[in-house]
């Protein structure tokens, strides 16, 4: 199936990818998603995205989506951001992501790239303190 070899093209992705539908509902998740968030791609299939952060944004993650299709204004979509993510066991880490858009089948989807910045921080954090 399309959905068979799509999933087995994330595989490849060394990056965490998630990809979902114009509802916000997770179609896809890549094993370096699985392994960042602590669950599989068949627990958060089918599930909103915004299983996989805290609030405020949590709350707000349909309003955020259903803005954008409504206007047009961008606010992620081509500029990337830090946000805040939230693993299957509470624990919440920074993580830059990135957003990209694509019509497949007439059906408008998202791609969100996932970089955890959680060493990136501890990293400038262990320097701060030696100063
Ligand atoms: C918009 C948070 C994951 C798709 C936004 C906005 C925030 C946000 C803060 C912009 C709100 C605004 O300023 O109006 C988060 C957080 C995530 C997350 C904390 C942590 C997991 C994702 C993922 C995708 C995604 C994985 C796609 C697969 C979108 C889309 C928009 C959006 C399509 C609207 C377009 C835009 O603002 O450019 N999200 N998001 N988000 N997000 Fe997420």
């Amino acid at each position: 199936s399309r959905e068979a070899h799509l999933s087995s093209i994330l595989d490849t992705v060394p990056d965490a990818m998630v990809v979902i539908d114009h509802k916000g509902i997770v179609q896809s998740f890549s094993k370096a998603a699985e392994k960042l968030f602590g669950m599989k791609g068949e627990e958060i299939c089918g599930k909103n995205v915004s299983t996989l952060m805290p609030n405020p944004d949590r709350e707000a993650h349909d309003d955020y989506i259903g803005h954008y299709l409504e206007t047009g204004e961008k606010r992620i979509i081509g500029y990337g951001r830090v946000v805040t993510g939230q693993r299957a066991d509470g624990t919440q880490f920074p993580m830059e992501l990135h957003v990209g858009e694509a019509t497949v089948n007439g059906e408008r989807i998202f791609t969100g790239f996932v970089r955890d910045l959680t060493s990136r921080y501890k990293i400038e954090e262990d320097l701060r303190q030696a100063q």
